[in-house]
């Protein structure tokens, strides 16, 4: 009986251990926008069993929150430095033209393992910057390879995944691996999420290893983000086919990991850089924009198991250095010392009940160079009370051109009903200050910032909120038409 069948047949990774090195390794699977849209987080249309497996492997975070909503680059930045995009410098998407890149003076967590002897690498796309910072000793990414091949062909970044793991077996090693499925896709011949990229009818080829699967547009159900209209129906199953991609690359990366012997000694992670790219969801504060998918395996820890515990993507970085035993690089960015605000998640690995934040924060610097929105959010299991800096809710261009923003502008335009959770002008239209009330609306769509009962919560989140940004050395302190001088936000006249 082969390991793999012990595998398919009880979805336990432990029981085909054989511990045979006695070092130890961290494995951190990054995914593209996939929300909790996974069947580990109950949607039941979408089949991600590899997923799901890894879920029964570890612990599942059922409230963990990306602190950057700027786009993959911003959120790969935070999850390898530690600390939020504002304060790294990398405030939106590193290809060109934004060409954002961390401040020089930032110690990622990559570099400082390296600089310990880990060996490290970096596998699908990385768009990060500049290579100095990050300092990966293995590169097999959008930065040497065709930006297509090596962020969705699923069996081209397993064989280096097979290769990393056989070069570095008997080291220490942190390995990344960043996926491109389930982001919107650049390239229109392939569809809405590249998901016809490498399929049956793909002159350019096939991808060995992917059983491309279909789904019914009109049986899907909706999640509450999404508008019951034909076309986000079919922009809905596309999503569900690349998100499906994306999961049995993790079953052939998982594959790689347990037949090298190496599952009992590594710390896999899993989690994505944000919510789907889909008008409302994407790019937003909003749950529906910021919360994202966090498992956690490694034999050792816990099994099956669901945390409750309010976490952060700032927290995989103290919980790698604590996984090596390391502390958290000490260092200042332009003579301020930087202190991390996430926690190591590592014990709560041996004790899901163990609470994390009291609260969590999310943030958008820019879309695109020329897409300034800053938002800054605060949130608990109660509330979310969101900053705009401006009005008008830039929509970036993949969002744009994606059919459900189509179908939505058009009925909006011929004052139709658009049977979306909130109504396209009040999407676009941002109020200084959101605040909602979690246990009565869980969707936040009835903003109660005004509210007088609601002052004192409002008037304590808004100080919590200040204080995190004043913490983390934050360029957008103040609102339009102020100054910050010495940390307060003066008016222009
Ligand atoms: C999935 O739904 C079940 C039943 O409602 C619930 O107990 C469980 O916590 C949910 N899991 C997640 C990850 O939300
Ligand atoms: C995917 O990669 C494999 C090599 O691992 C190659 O044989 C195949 O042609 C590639 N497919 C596409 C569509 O590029
Ligand atoms: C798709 O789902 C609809 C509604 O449930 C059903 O009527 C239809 O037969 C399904 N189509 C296919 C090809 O299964
Ligand atoms: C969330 O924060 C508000 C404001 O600080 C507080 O009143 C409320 O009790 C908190 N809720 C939880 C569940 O901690
Ligand atoms: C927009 O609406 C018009 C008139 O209702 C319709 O003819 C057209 O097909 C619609 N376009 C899209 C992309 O939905």
């Amino acid at each position: 009986m082969t390991r793999n069948f012990i595998n398919y047949v009880f979805g336990i990774y432990i029981l085909s251990l054989i511990v045979l090195v006695d070092s130890k390794g961290v494995l951190l699977i990054i995914g593209g926008d996939t929300g909790l849209e996974l069947g580990a987080y109950n949607n039941s249309d979408v089949s991600t069993q590899s997923i799901d497996r890894l879920a029964i492997n570890g612990v599942l975070f059922k409230r963990a929150y990306t602190s950057s909503v700027s786009g993959g680059s911003s959120s790969r930045s935070e999850i390898l430095t530690g600390i939020p995009a504002h304060q790294n410098g990398m405030f939106g998407p590193h290809s060109l033209p934004s060409y954002f890149r961390t401040y020089d003076d930032v110690v990622s967590i990559s570099k400082m393992l390296s600089a310990e002897g880990v060996a490290t690498g970096i596998i699908g796309l990385e768009s990060l910057g500049p290579e100095s910072v990050f300092g990966f000793n293995y590169r097999q990414t959008d930065s040497n390879h065709d930006d297509l091949s090596i962020s969705r062909n699923i069996s081209f970044i397993s064989s280096y995944v097979k290769d990393f793991l056989t070069q570095h077996r008997r080291e220490n090693f942190f390995l990344v691996v960043s996926l491109g499925d389930a982001e919107r896709c650049r390239r229109p011949e392939y569809g809405q999420f590249c998901e016809d990229f490498g399929d049956e009818q793909d002159p350019a080829g096939s991808i060995p290893g992917w059983k491309p699967s279909t789904y019914n547009a009109s049986s899907l159900r909706l999640p509450y983000y999404i508008p019951d209209l034909e076309d986000a129906r079919e922009d809905l199953a596309s999503l569900y086919r690349s998100i499906n991609r994306l999961d049995q690359g993790v079953g052939l990366i998982m594959s790689a990991l347990v037949n090298a012997g190496l599952f009992a000694t590594t710390l896999t992670i899993f989690t994505s850089t944000g919510g789907v790219g889909f008008p409302g969801a994407k790019y937003n504060a909003l749950d529906s924009g910021s919360r994202v998918p966090l498992i956690i395996a490694s034999s050792g820890y816990s099994i099956g198991q669901v945390s409750d515990a309010l976490v952060s993507t700032l927290d995989i970085a103290p919980t790698i250095m604590d996984y090596f035993g390391l502390p958290f690089p000490k260092y200042s960015i332009a003579g301020k010392q930087v202190v991390p605000t996430g926690i190591s998640l590592v014990p709560l690995l041996t004790d899901p009940t163990k609470s994390g934040h009291s609260y969590v924060f999310s943030a958008q610097n820019f879309l695109q160079v020329n897409q300034e929105f800053p938002i800054r959010a605060i949130r608990n299991d109660s509330y979310t009370l969101i900053w705009n800096k401006w009005d008008t809710f830039p929509i970036a261009a993949e969002i744009f051109t994606s059919l459900t923003y189509t179908y939505l502008v058009n009925q909006s335009k011929s004052h139709h009903h658009s049977n979306w959770w909130i109504e396209l002008p009040k999407y676009l239209h941002r109020d200084q200050y959101e605040l909602y009330d979690l246990t009565s609306d869980p969707y936040e769509v009835y903003n109660v910032a005004t509210e007088p009962r609601y002052s004192d919560v409002f008037q304590e989140l808004q100080a919590l909120l200040k204080s995190w940004q004043l913490s983390t050395f934050d360029p957008w302190l103040c609102s339009s038409g102020f100054i910050n001088i010495n940390d307060k936000c003066v008016s222009y006249f």
